[in-house]
Formats: structure tokens, sequence, C-alpha cells
């Protein structure tokens, strides 16, 4: 008789699924628990989170790539985000983002090769007075200068 091993990846969605409940509305919470264990949400785990809620894959797939937080590839340890909205662009944002360029030697959407840092824009984060706005893994910077960037991006481990 055969015996199947279930995959780990399975093991951990079911378990999500039993923490969240296996309705529409657990989607997001289950991707962003995923998103925070793997750093990424792998295609098998769109297709398991999809199979256990009774969704279609394309539904997870179209939440992960409208939310700049979650998703399907693999990223830096660090993500640096910055705003890339009108008020952040009238305070300077376009120095910082050469400083900060500059400094990892990637552009904004690359990850370093040591993994250690991906740059990413986003839109408003709500603090549109004080620009330009950087956002480090959770940890949010107000009034970021080109030199207070570099400062910030050397304290990161
Ligand atoms: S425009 Fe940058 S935080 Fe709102």
């Amino acid at each position: 008789m055969l015996v199947f091993e279930k995959n780990a990846m399975t093991e951990e969605i079911e378990q999500l699924v039993a923490k969240y409940g296996n309705n529409r509305s657990s989607l997001l919470p289950i991707l962003q628990d995923v998103q925070r264990m793997h750093k990424h949400i792998p295609d098998f785990a769109q297709q398991e989170v999809a199979r256990l809620l009774g969704i279609h894959p394309v539904e997870v797939y179209s939440v992960i790539t409208f939310y700049s937080f979650l998703n399907t590839q693999p990223k830096g340890r660090n993500i640096v985000r910055l705003c890339q909205t009108i008020a952040c662009d009238l305070f300077g944002k376009k120095s910082v983002v050469k400083a900060v360029e500059r400094e990892l030697g990637i552009t904004f959407g690359e990850t370093t090769k040591d993994g250690k840092f991906t740059l990413e824009y986003v839109n408003c984060l709500g603090m549109c007075d004080q620009g330009p706005v950087l956002l480090i893994n959770e940890r949010v910077y107000s009034k970021v200068t080109p030199e207070k960037a570099i400062q910030i991006l050397g304290g990161v481990k």
C-alpha cells in the first residue's frame, strides 16, 4: 500500500484555515501569514489556499497582485518601500531615490545580490504632511532626507 506524506506547506495552510475559517473573508489573513512565514506566497501555496477555501486560484492570485505587501516571488530580508505619491514627490522623493539606489547599487523594483534589501515604491502611506515617507519592513520613517535615508539603511541588519 502506498502512503503519501502530506506536504509541509499543505499542513501549514490547513492550520491557517483552521485558525481563520474556510470562507472568503479568511483569504487575506491567510495570505498575510503565508507571506510572513515565507517572505512570499509560492505557487503551490496559492493553489492550496484556493483548494481549501473552495475558490478559484485566479482569485487568490489577483488578491496577491492587488496588495503591494503580498508577493509571489521571494524578496530581500528587508523590504524598503518609498512613497511615490504626489505629496512625497513634492517633498523631495527624487533625491531620496537617488541616494538609496546609489547606496545599495540597485534600482527600485530590485533586490540586492546578498538578499538583504528589496527596494519598492508604494502609494500614499497616509503621512502626506511628513514626506518623503519611507517604510522599512514595518517601521515608518518620515521627513526623510538623502542623508537620513543612508543613515537609516546603515542601521538595518
Ligand atoms: S503622499 Fe506620501 S504619505 Fe501620502
